[in-house]
């Protein structure tokens, strides 16, 4: 199904839960910004999961909060993954993965993305506000051994604090087979002149610039066109992936995906909340297959890119 840019909708992004047991300050929670009680049962996601395969979705990244505060997560990880079997991903920060990285595989997850911004304790728990370095790097080899690969590590670039730190991460992500991916801090256009914003944003142009020099092959994610490099980094294979959506009409015009808040309203775009629409109230009230396809329609209708 194509929105009215002519651009395919291919995955889905849903959020569980806006609940995290960390507190990073940069973060945008998935473009959520108020608090409820709101989640949707493991069998709402499902049915509306099944209402986007009739649109030939089958990719799915799970997302919060943090996914895994939720104590059903392996129950929906397991309902969604006979529908969604392109792909069943899920992001977290990974200090529950110790605890849940087997059951998640066993019940039909593929791979993760873990949040890691830094291996140093002191930096961590600036950006994190707790001390859980640990249970993340943990987390990261748990995942690695349950066999959710391929592994990716996502680390928001912020200046004067983690951007020194790109080759350590680097060799880390080549020491436990993961993709880097290195993200652009992301700002509705709002908040672009905020204090906040201009102290910590860095463009990572000028590392999509080193490593094109040092690349043996640059391969395109198809969503976004995101650029990953491959490279040998001290004899080992490495691929680090830049992620650039700032100001960035390519990003926008390969945009592929549709959200759903974790209060159960189908999200067209990240940077906007003027509109989203509810398709859990419908699905609530006991509305049937065929109205809660034409709320999906509207909302793919509604996609629009931000950078245009
Ligand atoms: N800008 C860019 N990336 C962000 N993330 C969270 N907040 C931001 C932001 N403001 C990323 C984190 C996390 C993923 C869900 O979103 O890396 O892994």
């Amino acid at each position: 199904m194509k929105d009215r840019f002519g651009r395919p909708v291919k995955s889905i992004r849903v959020s569980v839960t806006e609940r995290c047991n960390l507190k990073c300050f940069y973060c945008h929670r998935e473009g959520e910004w108020h608090i409820h009680r709101n989640e949707m049962t493991p069998e709402e996601i499902r049915k509306i999961l099944e209402i986007a395969r009739s649109f030939d979705i089958r990719k799915v990244k799970f997302t919060g909060g943090e996914p895994l505060i939720r104590d059903d997560i392996v129950h929906i990880i397991s309902l969604a993954s006979p529908l969604m079997d392109k792909d069943i991903s899920l992001t977290t920060n990974g200090t529950l993965l110790p605890k849940y990285a087997q059951d998640l595989k066993d019940a039909g997850l593929r791979r993760v993305n873990i949040s890691l911004d830094t291996l140093d304790p002191e930096k961590y728990r600036r950006i994190t506000g707790k001390n859980t370095l640990r249970e993340a790097i943990d987390g990261v080899f748990t995942a690695r051994n349950a066999g959710l690969y391929p592994l990716k590590l996502n680390m928001v670039l912020l200046k004067g604090i983690n951007e020194n730190e790109i080759e350590e991460m680097i060799k880390f992500s080549a020491d436990t087979e993961a993709i880097l991916q290195i993200i652009e801090l992301e700002a509705p256009r709002e908040k672009e002149n905020t204090g906040f914003f201009k102290k910590y944003h860095v463009n990572p142009k000028f590392i999509e610039d080193h490593l094109e020099g040092i690349a043996k092959e640059v391969v395109y994610n198809e969503l976004h066109r995101r650029k990953r490099f491959i490279f040998n980094f001290h004899g080992k294979r490495t691929e680090v992936e830049v992620v650039r959506p700032m100001h960035n009409t390519e990003f926008c015009m390969y945009c592929t995906r549709i959200r759903l808040t974790s209060d159960g309203k189908l999200k067209p775009c990240l940077l906007r909340n003027d509109n989203l629409v509810d398709i859990l109230t419908p699905l609530r009230n006991g509305a049937g297959d065929e109205k809660l396809k034409e709320l999906f329609i509207e909302a793919i209708m509604r996609r629009e890119p931000y950078w245009k």
